[in-house]
């Protein structure tokens, strides 16, 4: 889905004389944010405990075929039953900010504010005080993909009911955690939920278009409402909690960046833009409604399909206001750059270049340059907003080896990329948060793909977390907030 408009992509491919320089020498500045990251249904478990309702997640993973070695969440890394020792392993990291998403269920059990279940609540503020006590800020996703179960049966996403829902959701968070909390996101990867959940059924609720309807209307659909549910949750923060409260609120969005195969080849440029979709949430929340390109090629796509009208939904005039500028930071999560082609044969086709370093997971290649050209594209497409790296990370799978040698060549090159950027090229990031504190429920590969920084022994019933080299590594960045000289 294409949608990064106005900038001639040449203007960020070509390489610096910088670019050369192995190792950028320097600091993040002085209050930069340092964290790590994780998600509710990845790690909670007490998939029935406390009053918590269903979810989404915990029923596609109870369904046979869903997940690989049929692994499901209903224990995952206990998290909810020990906040202990996450809280020890978080120091042991030395972060200064810890993200953690709520589970919907967990506090409304039925999705609807009908039943507050207090119980909920009372655990995200045991959480929120432990944390404060160890002097670790959180930042709070309110929506990492676990709908109450409640909601999907009405329509999920795609009923536009769910806009009331959310903001309903948010208000009660603000209200009772807010005083807690600092910064907020509202969705985690508003694109994965569309198209894994609602194009390729890879990702609960499971469903599957099939080739006849793709690209169908129901991911534009289904976006639409995610984009109006995240600018109602961030006008009550605004309207009702922002004077006492004084946080912030943003999205947060992923978006590989798309390299040209050939860099001396237009068609190549076109092939790379045309893939690039971090503009369809990122646009109309920064820039205002969706962008020209956006709006042309999803027109083309669906005459070219039968159709007599675009199948992207429009806003009206007072929703494009009301969207517009419903942010406080840009929240991105990053993992990889992708090359892409243009062959007059077979079209746009995705390019796998085997001099690029693989990992764990078959979609993950180390390729730290593109995470400096996706962020000064940020800066030129969106108006140089604050941006907080909200995830960035690698995997393993297979063998356990606590030496992760893989892990710190990752964050040492990844992170060298964020501090160019930074110094170079004044690009206005204030926080890094890595993936994963612990090794979780990695979606539908379930425990087999491995992102921690901590390792957890699954076949140990007490779970116990293991640091991996790459603890010492990370946290030694965090100390000199930067490279040692
Ligand atoms: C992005 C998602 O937000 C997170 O839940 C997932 O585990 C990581 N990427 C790694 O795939």
């Amino acid at each position: 889905v294409p949608s990064a408009s106005k900038v001639v992509w040449e203007k960020f491919t070509p390489q610096k004389r910088f670019d050369r320089q192995m190792y950028h020498y320097g600091n993040f500045s002085q209050n930069f944010l340092w964290g790590v990251s994780s998600s509710a249904y990845q790690i909670e478990g007490a998939w029935r405990q406390g009053g918590k309702g269903l979810s989404i997640w915990d029923k596609f993973t109870h369904t046979p075929g869903n997940i690989l070695q049929h692994d499901t969440g209903d224990i995952a890394c206990n998290s909810y039953n020990k906040m202990e020792d996450d809280i020890a392993a978080l120091k042991k990291v030395k972060v200064s900010h810890y993200r953690f998403s709520v589970s919907w269920p967990r506090i409304l059990p039925d999705g609807t504010t009908k039943y507050i279940n207090q119980a909920g609540i009372n655990y995200y503020k045991k959480l929120l005080d432990s944390l404060i006590a160890a002097n670790i800020q959180p930042q709070v996703t309110l929506y990492h993909w676990d709908l109450p179960q409640a909601l999907q049966d009405v329509g999920g996403w795609e009923n536009e009911t769910i806009i009331e829902r959310f903001r309903d959701y948010a208000d009660i968070l603000f209200e009772n955690l807010g005083p807690k909390v600092q910064l907020w996101i509202t969705f985690n990867e508003p694109f994965i939920i569309a198209i894994l959940g609602h194009v390729q059924g890879t990702h609960a609720p499971g469903i599957l278009l099939s080739m006849h309807d793709r690209p169908d209307t129901l991911p534009y659909i289904v976006s639409h409402n995610i984009i109006k549910a995240h600018a109602e949750a961030w006008h009550v923060y605004n309207d009702k909690y922002r004077a006492s409260q004084n946080g912030m609120v943003s999205i947060t969005v992923n978006a590989d960046w798309a390299e040209p195969r050939n860099p001396y080849k237009q068609e190549d440029y076109d092939a790379a833009r045309s893939v690039f979709y971090l503009g369809w949430y990122a646009h109309p929340i920064f820039n205002g409604d969706y962008s020209p390109l956006m709006k042309r090629s999803v027109l083309e796509q669906s005459l070219a399909g039968g159709l007599t009208k675009s199948r992207l939904p429009e806003f009206t005039p007072e929703e494009i206001k009301r969207i517009n500028g419903t942010y406080d930071y840009f929240g991105l999560n990053h993992y990889c750059t992708k090359s892409w082609t243009n062959s007059c044969y077979r079209g746009v086709v995705l390019l796998r270049d085997r001099t690029w370093l693989e990992s764990g997971s078959h979609w993950l290649t180390m390729t730290p340059f593109g995470l400096r050209r996706l962020l000064k594209f940020i800066k030129h497409e969106f108006g140089n907003p604050p941006i907080i790296i909200t995830e960035n990370g690698v995997s393993e799978n297979g063998p356990v080896d606590l030496n992760d040698v893989h892990r710190k060549y990752f964050y040492e090159k990844y992170i060298n990329q964020v501090l160019k950027a930074y110094l170079l090229d004044d690009v206005n990031v204030i926080g890094y948060t890595a993936w994963s504190l612990l090794d979780n429920l990695e979606w539908a590969v379930g425990y087999t793909e491995r992102f921690g920084l901590f390792y957890i022994n699954r076949s140990d019933p007490d779970l116990p977390r293991t640091p991996k080299a790459s603890v010492s590594f990370y946290s030694s960045i965090i100390s000199c907030n930067g490279f040692p000289d």
